[in-house]
């Protein structure tokens, strides 16, 4: 493939991980487990996490089998075009926009709100651009008084900007933010447990242990809205903090020993964050009652709860920048699923697989992302985009798992530099896993995810099916020869 349409490979073992926290500790930790631990699962939270952790866990082995045997940029999607077709791919590739500009948006979301709270007593925006213009409050959609949330687009226009600039820079951004962040919660772990009061554990479970909704037949206790509550029903939601370990994969064009770096990057950066967060829910839940447990910033107002404000302001400013690497990977990411999608010519690749000359970044469709992910983050309401996003990645990481499966029995012998253990008991229990996560969440979001795979299937049959470079001759060279779906040979580092 021409230079014009290549990335350089500067991304080693360290910064592959530190891309895959980077990508993990952001809004999740810091701002969704107040709405998590207070209405959902109270202390079970911890119970909580460990369950998301186990179900990324599954499909984290399943994701660095793949990246190890097809490191190129397009991540789930194309691995779903090596083993599923090209029909499963592009369903794929669109549920991706899901995880990762709609979680982007999730992410600027939540990180204006915390800005918003840490600047309250010093500077107030105009009422019109303060926050998103609906929310949701005791149990309605609310009017806020604003038209749009003008930080989150902010924030957004700022990290743009940066990827457009390049992907080195961007690593060395993102290096520090998650030297941050990573300190902010280690230091809200070790201060907040001399706060700890264990009576705060109990009762441990106040909603519950289930939480399951099979198309509005809900299993367990109902909350607001009909929701299904429960500890299962809180992993669903903080599901969303364990997102990110994945945007590794797609960084597989710009790491220098992807076969071997990139299963490192992916389960390493997993691990990390699966520690830290049952850890940190341990102490949330044990320093504050849950019943008081702030929904807005929950982790800084506990510190501001027991006198320590300086603390509260530190953590604030350590989730702030902490979500902006978060935001920093996702909105990288994007434009690379997008840059293989285009390259096997289900998007027009005149835009989306355009490098920039210089810059050597896919600087158009990083632009693009921006505006999408900008208006979304600074419209809609956090549950909404959180939900979506939860679901979407939920079906892409149980469609990896699948693929895995397929694959060991289409191609048992190709090449795989790292091997998923216990297959097929690992995919099996990571589809087992995300589904049932998919099920606890609210049914609607059912709805919504059809709804959005709809519109991706027209797009599919008026574009993508015509201008579709590979169909199934490709298909079948990269069983047997190894060879990429955009038809590019897998480079030796
Ligand atoms: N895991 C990422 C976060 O929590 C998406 O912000």
């Amino acid at each position: 493939m021409a230079g014009e349409h290549r990335l350089r490979r500067v991304l080693g073992p360290v910064a592959l991980t530190a891309m895959g926290v980077g990508a993990i500790i952001g809004a999740g930790i810091f701002a969704l487990v107040g709405e998590a631990a207070h209405h959902t699962a109270g202390p079970a939270l911890m119970l909580s996490f460990v369950v998301a952790g186990v179900a990324c866990v599954f499909a984290a082995l399943c994701y660095a089998e793949f990246a190890s045997m097809a490191p190129v940029a397009g991540s789930a999607y194309t691995y779903a075009y090596m083993t599923l077709g090209e029909l499963f791919a592009w369903i794929i590739g669109w549920d991706l926009v899901l995880e990762y500009a709609v979680g982007a948006a999730t992410v600027a979301h939540s990180w204006s709100g915390y800005l918003r709270d840490l600047l309250k007593d010093h500077v107030q925006l105009p009422k019109l651009i303060a926050e998103a213009p609906i929310k949701f409050d005791h149990g309605h959609y609310v009017w806020t008084g604003s038209l749009f949330d003008g930080m989150a687009l902010a924030v957004v226009a700022v990290v743009t900007t940066v990827l457009v600039l390049g992907i080195r820079e961007s690593a060395r951004f993102n290096a520090t933010m998650v030297v941050v962040k990573v300190s902010i919660v280690l230091f809200a772990i070790v201060v907040g447990a001399y706060w700890i009061q264990p009576e705060n554990w109990h009762p441990f479970a106040p909603y519950g242990y289930a939480g399951l909704n099979f198309f509005g037949h809900i299993v367990g206790e109902v909350g607001d809205k009909g929701k299904p509550v429960g500890m299962l029903a809180g992993a669903s939601i903080i599901f969303f903090a364990y997102i990110g370990f994945d945007a590794i994969s797609t960084q597989a064009e710009e790491a220098r020993n992807p076969k071997r770096d990139l299963p490192i990057g992916i389960i390493a950066s997993l691990l990390i964050c699966t520690v830290l967060y049952v850890v940190m829910a341990g102490v949330l839940t044990g320093m504050v009652r849950y019943t008081e447990i702030n929904v807005d910033a929950p982790v800084s107002a506990a510190f501001g709860r027991i006198g320590l404000k300086w603390a509260q302001s530190l953590i604030a400013v350590g989730a702030v920048a902490g979500m902006t690497s978060v935001l920093l990977v996702m909105m990288l990411s994007q434009p690379r699923v997008l840059l293989a999608m285009a390259r096997d010519g289900l998007l027009p690749p005149g835009f989306f697989a355009a490098i920039h000359p210089r810059l050597q970044t896919p600087w158009k469709s990083t632009i693009l992302t921006g505006i999408i992910v900008g208006g979304l983050g600074s419209l809609l309401p956090i549950d909404i985009l959180s939900e979506l996003v939860n679901i979407g990645t939920l079906l892409a990481f149980a469609i990896v798992c699948a693929a895995v499966l397929v694959m060991r029995k289409t191609a048992p012998d190709a090449e795989r530099p790292f091997r998923a253990p216990l297959v097929p008991l690992v995919p099996i229990l990571g589809i087992f896993f995300c589904l049932t996560l998919m099920l606890s969440l609210p049914s609607v979001n059912w709805l919504r995810l059809a709804g959005w795979l709809a519109i991706g299937l027209v797009i599919y049959f008026c574009y993508g099916r015509s201008h579709s470079r590979l169909g199934k001759q490709l298909r079948h060279e990269i069983a047997t020869h190894g060879v990429s779906p955009a038809g590019m040979p897998i480079d030796e580092p």
